[in-house]
């Protein structure tokens, strides 16, 4: 396994460029199934989770050239209708092809995904609403089988707002017979780039972005080419790299407007923040504010950028209350905090960080993809030495991201354990 160690207190300067979203392109991939025949996929960034969705996808008989920038899959040649437990457990959002499998098949046996490192996760959400469509769903020996001959158009409320719920089932009802309505429909900007996909490929779907989506039923699906949106958690890790360590960077390729709520926060908190044709100035301010945060659905506070944000509030004067509302176990990243010498209490939901002090580098561990962003991140501001240790939860999500850092004058290198 690898390992990074940074030497910190650099501060971070010159220009980096944001790589493909990670949370569009993977169901972005798992849409192509709904095709038969070539789709060309572009600004797919190189990360850990790709591979595993290339993998699920070839294990369905697709044929897929490429594993990042330009991914060609051939659907073609799907044949198989099952998912297996292996590769669904190594990454959960490969439950997504139950749904298309189910559509294009009349059939589909997916394992169920299993929890994660941040909570149970559950699909119940996802499942209800294919039985809505008409799906017959039994579970069994911890997989999920579905059944209908055709799938028929209904209504759909979500009782909590899901981007995996909402993506899947807007994939399940695009050549669903008749009209879909999706309410309480997640917003996020992962969804609207599927819809674009998906509208490409001929299906008719309107308001995705918004809690409303309408859905009408086409035939068949056609093959797309589609270019990746920019990673925006990608983005804001960056933003807070160089609001971390008092620097002064530019962000390319970025779409601000996707961040709004970071970028209020982070302004709240002192940083400077200027944006010129998707190029993003991030100044970081000599002394940095508490700033209290809530973790919403989009277009709240990302769920997704709370750990890399409680790094920079141990670095701020005063306190700072931060709610995790999403996911009932995402303070992973408290206790390897606390190595660095922050002072982080917990209760329940809520996290209160007390700034003021300066974080001494120490060996610390990855647990799931965001809280080692947090680490990396505290490890640039830290003095002396931070050794990041289980980096493989890193690269699921952030594309040669020591790489990025280097190039930006971070002291960071990625070494074998
Ligand atoms: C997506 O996960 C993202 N993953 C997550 O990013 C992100 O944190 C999350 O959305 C929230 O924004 C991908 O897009 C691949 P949800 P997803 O369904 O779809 C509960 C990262 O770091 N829920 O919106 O799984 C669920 O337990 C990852 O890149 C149900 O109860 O998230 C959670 O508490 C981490 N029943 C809440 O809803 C369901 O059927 C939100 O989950 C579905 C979800």
């Amino acid at each position: 396994m690898d390992k990074l160690i940074i030497k910190g207190g650099r501060r971070l300067k010159g220009d980096v460029t944001v790589s493909g979203s990670k949370n569009a392109a993977l169901p972005i991939f798992v849409a192509t199934i709904l095709t038969s025949g070539m789709n060309e996929i572009g600004n797919v960034p190189f990360l850990r989770d790709i591979n595993t969705t290339i993998k699920v996808l070839e294990s369905l008989g697709a044929r897929v050239e490429g594993n990042g920038h330009l991914v060609r899959i051939d659907s073609s040649g799907i044949n198989s209708h099952e998912a297996t437990y292996d590769l669904v457990k190594t990454m959960r959002a490969s439950v997504l092809v139950l749904g298309p499998l189910l559509a294009r098949f009349g059939t589909a046996r997916v394992s169920l995904p299993g929890g994660c490192a941040i909570g149970a996760r559950p699909i119940n959400l996802h499942l209800k609403g294919l039985q809505a469509l008409g799906a017959e769903i039994t579970l069994e020996h911890g997989y999920v089988e579905a059944r209908a001959k055709r799938l028929k158009g209904a209504r759909i409320n979500f009782d909590i707002s899901t981007v995996g719920g909402t993506e899947h089932l807007m994939m399940a009802a695009a050549t669903a017979k008749g009209e879909t309505v999706l309410e309480n429909a997640a917003r996020e900007p992962e969804i609207l780039d599927l819809a674009q996909i998906l509208i490409r490929m001929g299906a008719r779907i309107e308001g995705a972005g918004t809690d409303t989506i309408r859905i009408q039923g086409v035939p068949e699906l056609t093959p797309a080419s589609y270019e990746v949106m920019p990673d925006r958690i990608e983005a804001g890790t960056f933003m807070i790299a160089a609001a971390i360590t008092g620097g002064d960077i530019k962000i390319h390729g970025m779409k601000p407007e996707h961040l709004d709520a970071l970028v209020f926060k982070l302004q709240d908190a002192g940083v400077e923040i200027t944006s010129r044709d998707n190029v993003v100035r991030v100044k970081g301010p000599k002394k940095l504010r508490g700033v209290n945060i809530k973790t919403r659905p989009y277009p709240g506070f990302p769920t997704d950028m709370q750990a890399q944000f409680m790094a920079l509030m141990c670095l701020s004067e005063g306190a700072s209350v931060i709610s995790e509302n999403i996911f009932e176990n995402r303070f992973m990243h408290v206790s390897e905090l606390l190595r660095f010498g922050a002072d982080i209490t917990v209760e329940g939901n809520t996290a209160t960080v007390k700034g003021g002090r300066k974080l001494s580098g120490a060996p610390v561990m990855a647990t799931d993809l965001r809280a080692s962003a947090s680490l990396v991140l505290a490890g640039l501001a830290a003095d002396n030495t931070t050794e990041v240790s289980r980096i493989y939860h890193l690269d699921r999500g952030y594309e040669s991201i020591e790489k990025k850092l280097a190039g930006l004058g971070a002291d960071i290198v990625r070494v074998q354990e």
